[in-house]
């Protein structure tokens, strides 16, 4: 299996599994980081939470699709978000905690070779946009 295919395979199972991670996922990045609740008070509809989700699941699919604009996405994510001071390392929790939620998801057919495409996207995602240290 390709990065891509992999990571399809990852979110269709998600979405069989699971059906719509959202909650999931906030639930999780907020337990990690009570303080980023709050960052979403004026999302009474959870709106803004569902677009933000989407657009890191573009990147995540796009990007381990070899495809240019996601990155473009996420370089302009990267610097809108600074500006609620949210540094890069804070972007990639994010995508840390999408595949946490996978990868539990998924369960036993988790496999290394899966695990393996993650690792690596993640490590691609972290130096899209990001300002070196
Ligand atoms: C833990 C990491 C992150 C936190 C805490 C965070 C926080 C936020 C907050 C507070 C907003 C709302 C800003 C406002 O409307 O005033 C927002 C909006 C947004 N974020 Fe994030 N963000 C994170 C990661 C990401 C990532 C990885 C992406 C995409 C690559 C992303 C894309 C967006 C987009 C597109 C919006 C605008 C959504 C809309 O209004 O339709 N964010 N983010």
């Amino acid at each position: 299996m390709n990065a891509s295919d992999a990571i399809h395979w990852t979110l269709d199972t998600v979405a069989t599994r699971l059906g719509d991670p959202k909650d999931e996922i906030y639930a999780r990045l907020f337990a990690q980081r009570p303080d980023f609740e709050e960052l979403f008070i004026m999302d009474t509809d959870g709106g803004v939470r569902g677009s933000m989700l989407s657009t890191s699941l573009n990147c995540v699919l796009g990007v381990a699709a070899g495809s240019e604009t996601p990155g473009l996405l996420l370089e302009a994510a990267r610097m809108i978000h600074d500006g609620y001071g949210l540094s890069d390392g804070d972007i990639d929790l994010m995508f840390r905690i999408i595949r946490d939620v996978c990868r539990d998801t998924v369960g036993e057919d988790w496999t290394v070779e899966l695990d393996q495409h993650w690792t690596t996207l993640l490590d691609t995602l972290s130096q899209i946009g990001a300002t070196p240290d």
